[in-house]
């Protein structure tokens, strides 16, 4: 069979990426432009910089891209784009220069979930095989998708309120050590111990989950230690919180494997790279007979490569866009 090259853009939050994939397996070429130390400065992603740094860095992206695979356009079977969800004004970026790209060369058009890059970020080395359940974990999702079949997804639970990596970066603020919080508080953890006494988030049988109120504990003990002038042990803080998302996590993901009688798990999105959770992921699967995958840490935060590795399942069962394909930022899966 004729092998399928798509380039893939990315561009839903603060990096901007291109990508070439290969029967949605092997990564030819990838470029990645963080904006991370522009917006480090204020804490988060402020998105009206983030779509400025994207019209400056997209076309950089492409070139580069094409030169490190030392293809041109011309060699390129489809143009795959992340439609949704993330930041309007991000998203409008990439889609742009996708829908430029395949009007002036003529290539198909494949529109991308981002959550589903996020999964098939888990292909990029391995083959994923079915069934399994996905444990999405990412700074804008917590959610656990069953897949019966490639390319079919069945949300069977998700958070209620804020997401996982979404508190990381709350929690890393209150406790003053930087932006993206995750990575930051994963290190401080590995060097604390468990001292704080923090609430167990939604402790029940759903497959739902919870962090509002365990966003709210550390915001709440932060401040009583200030007031009464006492230390707060910022590795012991990481550590305590950190053991309670995992506990969290792992109970559900467990939980909703053992309930769906599904032998396989993968993990996706950003906090996917947090030693904490493939630790005890790993410890608990192995126990309990369940086949794991956990993507390359460099394939967890956004890139472009995951969108082209879903973009050939999507083209495989037909799925193309019109040149009117529009940005959906709060798109489900
Ligand atoms: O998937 P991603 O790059 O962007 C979204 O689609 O949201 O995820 C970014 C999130 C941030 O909240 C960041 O703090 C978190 O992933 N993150 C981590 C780790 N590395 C990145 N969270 C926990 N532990 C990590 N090692
Ligand atoms: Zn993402």
């Amino acid at each position: 069979m004729k092998d399928t090259y798509i380039l893939a853009i990315e561009s839903s939050c603060d990096e901007t990426s291109c990508a070439i994939v290969k029967n949605g397996q092997e990564d030819i070429a990838t470029v990645i432009l963080s904006q991370i130390d522009i917006h480090t400065n204020f804490g988060g992603v402020v998105p009206e910089i983030a779509s400025r740094q994207h019209i400056k860095n997209i076309t950089i992206v492409i070139e580069d891209c094409l030169k490190k695979a030392n293809m041109k356009i011309e060699d390129i079977d489809a143009i795959a784009v992340t439609y949704g969800p993330g930041l309007v004004g991000s998203l409008l970026v990439g889609l742009e220069a996708a829908k430029t790209l395949s009007l002036i060369y003529n290539k198909p058009l494949i529109p991308v979930n981002h959550i589903i890059g996020h999964i098939y970020a888990n292909n990029i080395e391995k083959k994923m095989e079915y069934p399994l359940i996905a444990l999405v974990i990412s700074g804008g999702h917590t959610e656990l998708i069953l897949m019966k079949d490639e390319y079919e997804f069945e949300k069977i639970g998700g958070t209620l309120d804020d997401a996982v990596g979404e508190t990381y970066d709350k929690v890393a603020r209150v406790i003053d050590v930087g932006y993206p919080g995750g990575p930051v508080i994963d290190k401080l953890s590995a060097k604390g111990s468990y001292e704080y006494d923090l609430p167990i988030p939604l402790n029940d049988n759903s497959y739902n989950f919870s962090f509002s109120g365990l966003k709210s504990a550390v915001i709440n003990l932060a401040h009583k230690m200030k007031q009464r002038n006492e230390k707060l042990n910022k590795e012991n803080l990481a550590k305590s919180f950190q053991d309670v998302i995992v506990e969290s996590i792992t109970k559900k993901t467990i939980k909703a494997l053992k309930d769906k009688n599904v032998k396989r798990l993968i993990l996706a999105g950003g906090v996917a790279a947090n030693q904490g959770i493939r630790n005890k992921l790993e410890e608990i699967c192995k126990k309990e007979n369940i086949e794991y995958n956990f993507p390359n840490i460099k394939y967890c935060t956004d890139n472009a490569t995951m969108i082209g590795a879903a973009a050939y399942y999507a083209y495989k069962k037909g799925i193309t866009a019109t040149i009117d394909l529009n940005a959906v930022s709060n798109e489900e899966l």
